[in-house]
């Protein structure tokens, strides 16, 4: 294992060995870079060094060759800064050149696949040159183009408003989830796979759409990995509508063929070497050596030159954040200044702006970012990458019937996605903090599409819905296993949304309208029956923010564990969300009542954004809204059997041993997460139900709720009864 401590790494390298344990919080354990090791070797020569026992030492490795192409090597040179004006800047663009022959491509084929180094300019050009050549109709059509992350979709459609001199919102758009950024003037909209595929239910032709690009189709999304097949059909049917299929260089040719051979268009990528480093032995703590990577590279490395550092998350990101300011404060003007800048999936849009800012002369621009920037986003300037090695995801096991987010080292492709992002401007480096030997023994070739790693129920209420009932001969492009299928089958009759034929209900229906996993859905109609869904609302709009909604300053955080504490409810978590939630409405939404409770204000705004909608979904389905009995207290129990109704698969017992719980069905240990307000609780509640599981020293449950034995088996009754799911699941298979 490649974050092993086996002695072999420096002492005093780490900065606490309980990561071991609790891996998840690791990021918050580590201290800023210790710059009292930092020696000044005199004050007036503003010069330092680091102590070398600091040091993360690298042996080089392999070098990832670009293809020079003298031209573009020319005009790639100029910065942003230097450059006169947007125009000149989409002419530079690789795709530019290419723009006829695209165009060609287009008119003779109905689907096209286009494949591009990152940063080419597929995303931002390639619909404009649709729109431009008319497949917009003068505006009655749209040319849609979708991406798998929310961030990409609404910093591209700024982008791209912007070369089109337009408002963000007018003839370009962007529509991602719980936020609509379009209009009927609409004629480019960037939108989320997932919002693309939700779109199937009002207008199962996409008849609104002239174009379409599927982007990062590499990523294999598992709804871009729907959209596709859904979308095989509809080419066939609308020959009016165009489809391009757009892809870093992986996969390529599977693509054309699942589109019956559809041509390949190849873009070719302008890429300087980048000279690829290896750290010489483990790194037991990837955040303190990307830390003083960060630092070693700032302090020896010539200026211009940016540094992309890749992490798994944004609690990691922010807690980075905050440690690398600290140290740059406490350098002050013994350093260049550093400018630290992040971006990941749910950084609000009015932050993004700041990593595509040109970096000031004489200083460097640092971004921490998750894998978002290894192909979605590209950010100029960057010419060190700083590669953990690492990526966070849902990972889902039909056996167990459990899903849990895990950080686990990337695969090779992404290693090399991610270095290749050092060499854009010119020659780069690339310091993976991994060794080589683990590069090529233990990481995987290709990232596994997550269609075969993630629970299905969404996607196949969706299809569903659409009328689509044989799914497991359903023309996927990767088939998940027939397990997979049924499970999901399984857990929509036990939510309701099935009958015993295996056919939607009226219920399944309604689920359909929210854009959440149909648990939730379920919580939320069952809520109207037990005059809660004003306090369900909230708690599934608090949970999906949980994760940011506290903070601790280094130097208050007694004070600000103890207000925290203050909000600890003795049912868990979902409560004391809620209590927050109802403390800070009484203060009317009020910003320094947060900074009094050290709680994060824009996350309670975000939650409120998002309650609101989904009130106005609620209200549309028909959901009683209980806005005008705001004095009424609701019982607990009512709440609880809401959330029970959609989380009775979550639910787990106390060990007999007491030191953990364990699932109704399998014997599989898991742990109440540090961050729960039941953690710890003496005498440990008997039975949890919990919100999500995140594997990493062991699996722990985030956000936990206590439950009574007799609600498992008012609402679970289907669900642990096996003889009631085989015989759903026979009916549903035909
Ligand atoms: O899609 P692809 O990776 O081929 O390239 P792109 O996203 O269209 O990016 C083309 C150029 O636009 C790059 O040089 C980006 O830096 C720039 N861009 C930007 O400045 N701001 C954005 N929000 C998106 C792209
Ligand atoms: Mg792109």
């Amino acid at each position: 294992q490649k974050e092993s401590t086996n002695g072999k790494s420096k002492p005093g390298q780490y900065a606490g060995e309980q990561w071991e344990q609790e891996q998840f919080n690791r990021a918050k354990q580590i201290s800023s870079v210790n710059t009292d090791k930092i020696n000044l070797p005199g004050q007036e020569k503003n010069e330092f060094v680091f102590d070398e026992s600091q040091y993360v030492t690298f042996d080089s490795g392999d070098q990832l060759t670009g293809d020079k192409d003298p031209e573009t090597t020319t005009s790639s040179k100029v910065s942003a800064a230097e450059r006169t004006s947007i125009d000149d800047v989409r002419k530079s663009l690789p795709v530019f050149k290419f723009r006829e022959q695209f165009l060609e491509a287009v008119k003779e084929n109905p689907v096209l696949i286009v494949v591009g180094e990152t940063g080419s300019g597929k995303t931002t050009q390639l619909p404009q040159y649709l729109h431009e050549a008319g497949y917009s109709e003068g505006g009655k059509k749209m040319i849609g183009c979708t991406q798998p992350r929310r961030v990409a979709a609404t910093s591209v459609a700024t982008r791209v408003a912007q070369e089109m001199d337009s408002k963000l919102g007018q003839e370009v758009g962007y529509t991602i989830r719980f936020e609509d950024k379009s209009s009927d003037k609409t004629i480019i909209k960037y939108l989320t796979d997932g919002m693309l595929l939700r779109e199937f239910l009002n207008d199962p032709e996409l008849s609104h759409y002239g174009a379409l690009m599927i982007d990062e189709a590499h990523e294999r999304t598992l709804s871009t990995e729907v959209l596709l097949s859904l979308l095989k059909d509809i080419v066939r049917a609308r020959p009016d509508l165009k489809l391009i299929i757009a892809s870093a260089t992986i996969n390529a040719t599977k693509f054309s063929e699942f589109f019956d051979k559809a041509p390949i268009l190849n873009i070719p990528g302008r890429r300087f070497p980048v000279n690829i480093h290896y750290t010489k032995n483990p790194e037991a703590n990837y955040i303190q050596a990307a830390i003083t990577t960060i630092f070693q590279i700032h302090l020896t490395q010539p200026l211009p030159g940016d540094i992309l550092v890749f992490l798994t998350g944004q609690e990691e990101i922010e807690t980075m954040e905050g440690s690398l300011n600290e140290a740059v404060a406490k350098l002050g003007s013994s350093i260049q200044p550093l400018h630290i800048c992040s971006i990941y999936a749910n950084l609000p849009q009015e932050l993004q702006s700041k990593i595509f800012e040109p970096t000031p002369p004489n200083s460097r621009k640092v971004v921490l970012a998750t894998n978002i920037a290894e192909t979605s986003i590209t950010i100029d300037g960057i010419a060190y990458v700083i590669d953990p090695g690492y990526v966070k995801q849902n990972v889902y096991n039909p056996l167990t019937g459990m899903e849990s987010l895990v950080v686990v080292p990337c695969s090779r492709a992404s290693a090399d996605q991610r270095a290749g992002r050092a060499g854009r401007i010119g020659p780069g480096k690339c310091f993976r903090l991994y060794t080589k030997w683990s590069f090529y023994n233990e990481l995987e070739l290709n990232p596994v599409p997550e269609i075969l790693r993630v629970n299905l129920i969404s996607v196949i209420l969706l299809l569903l819905s659409l009328g689509i009932n044989d799914l497991i001969n359903f023309d996927f492009m990767d088939p998940p296993s027939n397990d997979t299928i049924i499970k999901a089958l399984e857990l929509l009759y036990a939510l309701g949304a099935l009958n015993s034929k295996g056919q939607l209900t009226k219920l399944g229906r309604k689920m359909n309208e929210f854009p959440l996993d149909p648990m939730f859905s379920k919580c939320i109609l069952t809520s109207s029956k037990y005059g809660c869904s004003e306090e369900i609302l909230t708690i599934i709009a608090m949970l999906g923010e949980s994760g940011t909604l506290f903070y601790r300053p280094k130097d208050k955080r007694e004070q600000a564990d103890k207000k925290r504490e203050t909000f600890n409810h003795e049912l868990g978590d979902h409560f004391s969300l809620l209590k927050v939630w109802q403390d800070w409405e009484a203060t009317d939404y009020s910003n320094l009542w947060c900074e009094d409770n050290f709680i994060q204000y824009k996350t309670l705004k975000r939650a409120k954004n998002v309650r609101e909608q989904l009130a106005r979904l609620s209200k549309r389905v028909g959901v009683e809204s209980e806005i005008d009995k705001t004095s009424k207290e609701v019982p607990p129990l009512m709440i609880q059997k809401s959330i029970v109704s959609g989380f009775f698969p979550n639910i787990v017992r106390l060990s007999r041993m007491g030191d953990s719980y364990r699932k109704l069905k399998q014997n599989y240990a898991c742990f109440i997460h540090p961050s729960s307000s039941l953690y710890p609780v003496k005498p440990p509640p008997r039975m949890i139900l919990y919100h999500e599981l995140v594997l990493t020293s062991k699996e722990f449950m985030r956000n936990v709720m206590v439950v009574d034995e007799k609600l498992v088996k008012e609402f679970g009754s289907h669900y642990y009864s096996i003889k009631d799911l085989e015989s759903a699941t026979n009916k549903v298979k035909k």
